[in-house]
């Protein structure tokens, strides 16, 4: 039986890929699974470190420093990998804002800060799906994973709601991308144990007490945790899903 899960000859492009993040542990399972990966951050010292890394490892990589909030930014960073790699078959939105704004009570928001959330963690994710799609279409389909949060079910946070707008983006997309073979899905971690997520939970803190309050398994999970939902995904196995969210956070977030 063939294996459902390769992602050989195909390119991707994981936003938000720095050391101790999420898009680290995904660009590597991406290149694991056979895809040459453009690791692309607006922290563009930590995009070459992954690219370097996964390069050392045997595997295809470039990296590309963007701004998803800035259109040329995103656009560059297009070209940049379809120049390299010739087009684009998946795109991860995996870069946000989060540790940076989760903790701010919406009403003690100023407006650059709401402006700046909505402009990286929405925004961006729909300018990225909206300049790969054309390469995504020309190739005969493609996958694009969008990152929510626990944090949307029930939103609770700005943060929140940039994630559940996300969601919504995830459905509309997958909408209108469908009939081009593009599949759009979601996943919605819980807190994962990447340098940001442990930043929110230290040891005997309120929050982390809280999150433990309402785990059904395990409060905080590892960003391995969530390759197989990202894999399923992008890879043939998942050729069928689309216009779907995935918890993937030992079921802190239930739903009927
Ligand atoms: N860690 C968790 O507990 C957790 C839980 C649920 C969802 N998430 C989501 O997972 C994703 C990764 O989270 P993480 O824990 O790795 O956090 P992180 O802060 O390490 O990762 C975010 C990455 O996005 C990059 N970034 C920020 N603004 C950018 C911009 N304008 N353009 C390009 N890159 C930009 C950052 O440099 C960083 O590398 C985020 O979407 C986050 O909301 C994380």
């Amino acid at each position: 039986m063939s294996n459902h899960m390769s992602l050989d000859g195909k390119v991707a492009i994981v936003t938000g890929t720095a050391p101790g993040g999420i898009g680290e542990t995904y660009a590597h399972a991406l290149a694991d699974a056979g895809a040459a990966v453009v690791c692309a951050d607006i922290n563009d010292g930590g995009a070459k470190s992954i690219a370097h890394a996964i390069e050392e490892n045997g595997g295809d990589a470039l990296s590309v420093a963007v701004d998803i909030s800035d259109e040329a930014s995103v656009a560059a960073m297009v070209a940049a990998a379809t120049e390299r790699f010739g087009g684009i078959d998946i795109l991860v939105n995996n870069a946000a804002l989060m540790a940076q704004i989760v903790m701010t009570p919406a009403m003690q928001y100023e407006r650059a800060a709401w402006d700046r959330a909505f402009a990286v963690n929405v925004t961006g994710a729909w300018q990225c799906a909206k300049a790969v799609a054309p390469s995504m279409q020309a190739r005969g389909g493609g996958r694009i994973v969008n990152q929510a949060s626990a944090g949307a079910f029930p939103a609770e946070s700005v943060y929140g709601i940039t994630k559940i707008a996300v969601v919504g983006l995830t459905t509309t997309l997958a909408r209108e991308l469908g009939p081009a073979g593009i599949t759009v899905n979601c996943i919605a971690p819980g807190i994962v144990a990447s340098e940001a997520g442990k930043s929110l939970t230290p040891e005997g803190s309120p929050y982390l007490a809280m999150l433990e309050a309402r785990a059904a398994t395990r409060a905080v999970g590892q960003p391995s945790e969530l390759c197989g939902a990202l894999l399923l995904f992008c890879s043939d196995a998942g050729s069928w899903i689309t216009g779907q969210v995935l918890n993937v956070d030992g079921g802190f977030v239930m739903r009927p």
